[in-house]
């Protein structure tokens, strides 16, 4: 493997923050630099094990800034603990890499990245179902392998989605702004599973179906369904947004896949482990008018065999965050996250993170998971 590479910025800082990948922009830097900190940037693009960044954090660390392609367990956070770090922030919004707990018991805040994610990553859905309904990645590998003799009646048919029922399963920020994007454009009827009621999501379908009808067109409708079972024999689109825990994980599996239409279309830009992917692998090779889209995989960056062959699955590469303004925030918010707390200041109260992206953020931690059972203090009156 080879000794790792290392970039320092601020080498003089008095607080020594590791952080286990490059980061895009600048402004995440400038917020370490000016909360004093020496920030330590692993250089390689490979994913570190664990030995190795206790090995990073060694016996001086004051905060950490870690993947979710890392595992950031009792063992890791002991060793922070031992270094004397204060904080840690996963950069990105969804923390099941973590062992928050662990993390807790060892008195350490840990942050996340919620706030830039939303749209960008709901967009990505956004695509892979269209991808998907109108099978892009088929036609642009048919066009490039010069196998397109000219306009056919029946060439590449695929879903048209205008008015149809789409299924969201966990709607929170992404689900429901997913949601939003379908309703909005393509005027669907949303039929969705959480285990909490979105108000939001409910409140908005409403009143844009109210709009369209002021229009003279038909209104759309948003119905909270008890069981993911009612969900997947109805729908026509299913789009995937839970958080990854033990409720979810192989939420999608050979039996539930068997109640799903023939014709459904199955996203995925949640988590792998939401569907059990070797069981998706079987019902796509028996069910070729079925069609899936995933951003992401049980055995990341691997696919389960017979994955790669399947005509009607298109894969990306885990890229629902994968903008510019959004990898900047994400950046932005893990540095504040661990700048404010080794500065000491509160937690931020509010969902709108917008503050600190830019310029001299607020003073407080923008995103910490673990603020109540630390009992750190609040922003909010
Ligand atoms: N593909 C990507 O690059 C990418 C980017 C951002 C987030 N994510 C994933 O998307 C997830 C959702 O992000 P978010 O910001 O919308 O989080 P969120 O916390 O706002 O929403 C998660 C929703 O899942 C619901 N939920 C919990 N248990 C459930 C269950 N058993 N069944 C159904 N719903 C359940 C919650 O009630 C909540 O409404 C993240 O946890 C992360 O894993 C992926």
């Amino acid at each position: 493997m080879g000794e790792l590479r290392w970039r320092v910025i601020n080498p003089s800082g008095n607080k020594r923050v590791v952080v286990t990948k490059e980061l895009p922009g600048d402004h995440w830097l400038e917020v370490l630099t000016s909360a004093d900190c020496r920030t330590d940037i692993c250089t390689d693009t490979r994913i570190l094990d664990a030995a190795e960044i206790a090995a990073a954090v060694g016996d001086r660390c004051d905060g950490a800034i870690g993947q979710l392609t890392e595992t950031w367990d009792e063992q890791l956070f002991a060793a922070l603990e031992a270094a004397g770090a204060k904080a840690y922030s996963n950069y990105a919004v969804g923390y099941n890499n973590v062992d928050v707990s662990a993390a807790t018991k060892h008195g350490i805040p840990v942050g996340n990245t919620p706030g830039v994610l939303t749209e960008t990553t709901a967009e990505m859905a956004v695509a892979l179902t269209f991808a998907a309904a109108r099978r892009v990645p088929e036609g642009d590998r048919l066009m490039r392998a010069g196998r397109f003799s000219g306009w056919l009646p029946t060439l590449l048919l695929g879903e048209l989605l205008w008015r149809r029922t789409l299924g969201i399963v966990g709607a929170g920020r992404i689900g429901t702004a997913y949601a939003r994007m379908m309703v909005e454009g393509h005027k669907m009827d949303v039929i969705y599973y959480d285990v909490r009621r979105s108000d939001e999501l409910e409140a908005f379908v409403t009143s844009y179906g109210r709009f369209l009808q002021s229009q003279g067109e038909a209104p759309v409708s948003c119905t909270r369904v008890e069981s993911v079972d009612e969900l997947l024999a109805e729908a026509d689109v299913v789009s995937l947004h839970p958080v990854l825990d033990q409720s979810t994980r192989h939420l999608i599996d050979a039996r539930r896949l068997g109640l799903m239409k023939e014709t459904a279309i199955l996203v995925n830009a949640s988590r792998g482990p939401v569907i059990d992917e070797a069981a998706l692998v079987a019902h796509c090779q028996t069910h070729p008018d079925f069609r899936a889209g995933l951003d992401v995989f049980e055995d990341e960056p691997s696919m389960k065999p017979g994955m790669a062959e399947l005509d009607n699955v298109i894969v990306v590469p885990h890229l629902g965050s994968a903008t510019s303004w959004t990898r900047r925030g994400m950046a932005s918010l893990a540095a504040c996250n661990v700048a404010g707390i080794l500065m000491g200041y509160p937690v931020w109260g509010d969902d709108d993170v917008r503050h600190f992206l830019e310029g001299a953020p607020p003073k407080a931690a923008p995103s910490i998971v673990n603020a109540a059972d630390l009992r750190l203090p609040s922003t909010r009156a």
